[in-house]
């Protein structure tokens, strides 16, 4: 049996609610068709990465230019982080050429609805979807803590595939859209204490690269905080794929107890440590807030940096979304933070921004920062908890 569409959805095919849709639609039933699905459904809401102009480049400008052209989203849709902090990009060094054209970005985005939120946590910025609400995320930390922390279904969806969804208010109905796909598959004992965000980037560093695309779930943690969650959802996805997990007691999903066991060790996440740990340059650049950092790890950066000064040759970005970064100019946590000489920076990030050749060696408690440090870079890392990275700056 092929896909099923309704008259609406036959309509716009067909071109009748213009252009932009008319594509979205063929991007949407393609995929459908691709993933054997039998229908299309509707989504609440969309979260579309690929926004930094430093990843999209000018052809991936003009695909969002004629998107825009007519077309105009049905749900709620947010961004992920841009290359730059859209209003105080000059201090953090962003040329004038990259932020015309990261602007560039932005308004076509603007035009066809998207509210231009620009991070990756957009569930603590008001897009927060609820148990069993299906959506079409595209940030591969964002889909994970959807999927498995909030108990909404999404598939991890490319730039193009999650635009087509916030156009239309469709998606095809395949993957962890249906319950079937979504059972644990691997039991992970973890016998280690866990404190910090740091060693959670370390955990999902150690169960994504062992389970790859089976879905764990996972036993021995009893506390957890967000933050520590938007932390390992962030490396276990980056390390292994991971789309979604299971944590007994902590998840909302239910689902029988695989009866395959691995067990996760103290040496486990030392090694992980260890292979995020490098020589050979000194740390010139400290990065807190990948995931984007919650304003109560802003609080705790503003408290460590209160009254103490950024060393020289060194840059510290904490990174945030702008409602996170204004709420710190509320309570005083940015101008603290300014003072100290360092910056709050919203919209951006580290992986995203274009930093290529700035610096030499970042460090942070984040493992996914660590893995686009290197890749996308070319810096060395070196990863610990937010009070040893705000120490190491003011050293
Ligand atoms: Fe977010 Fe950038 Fe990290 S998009 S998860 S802060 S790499």
């Amino acid at each position: 049996m092929g896909l099923y569409l309704t008259e609406e959805e036959k309509e716009m095919l067909e071109g009748k609610h213009g252009k932009s849709t008319q594509k979205a639609m063929e991007i949407i039933t393609t995929l459908g068709n691709i993933y054997g699905a039998k229908r299309l459904i509707s989504v609440s809401s969309v979260q579309i990465a690929g926004v930094s102009y430093h990843n999209l480049g000018e052809a991936g400008l003009e695909y969002l230019s004629e998107m825009a052209e007519d077309g105009k989203v049905r749900v709620l849709t947010t961004l992920n982080p841009a290359g730059m902090d859209l209003e105080e990009w000059k201090k953090h060094g962003i040329s004038e050429e990259f932020a015309e054209n990261q602007q560039r970005v932005i308004d076509v985005f603007s035009k066809m609805g998207v509210i231009t939120t620009c991070t990756c946590t957009p569930y603590y910025i008001g897009n927060l979807p609820h148990f069993g609400e299906h959506i079409a995320w595209a940030e591969s930390s964002a889909v994970c803590f959807a999927n498995s922390v909030v108990g909404a279904m999404t598939n991890r969806e490319g730039g193009p595939s999650a635009l087509a969804t916030a156009l239309t208010g469709k998606t095809a109905e395949y993957g962890f859209h249906l319950e079937e796909n979504r059972v644990a598959q691997v039991k992970y004992e973890i016998k280690v204490e866990l404190k910090n965000t740091d060693d959670f980037g370390l955990l999902g560093h150690v169960i994504g690269e062992r389970t790859r695309k089976s879905i764990p779930y996972i036993t021995g943690i009893d506390k957890v905080t967000t933050e520590e969650l938007k932390s390992f959802c962030a490396s276990i996805a980056t390390y292994g794929g991971v789309a979604l997990f299971h944590m007994e007691g902590i998840t909302p999903n239910i689902t029988p107890v695989p009866d395959k066991v691995e067990i996760v060790t103290q040496e486990d996440l030392d090694n992980a440590r260890k292979s995020l740990d490098d020589e050979g340059a000194e740390i010139d650049f400290i990065s807190v807030g990948c995931p984007h950092a919650s304003i109560k790890e802003i609080a705790l950066v503003a408290e460590l940096l209160d009254g103490k000064q950024v060393s020289d040759g060194k840059t510290v970005w904490i990174t945030t979304a702008r409602p996170t970064k204004d709420m710190a100019k509320k309570m005083g946590y940015y101008d603290i933070i300014e003072k100290a000489g360092a910056f709050l920076v919203s919209d951006a990030c580290c992986a995203v921004a274009p930093l290529k050749g700035r610096f030499k060696r970042l460090l942070t408690d984040s493992a996914k920062a660590c893995f686009y440090a290197r890749g996308k870079n070319d810096f060395k890392t070196t990863i610990r908890t937010i009070e040893e990275c705000i120490k190491e700056a003011v050293t």
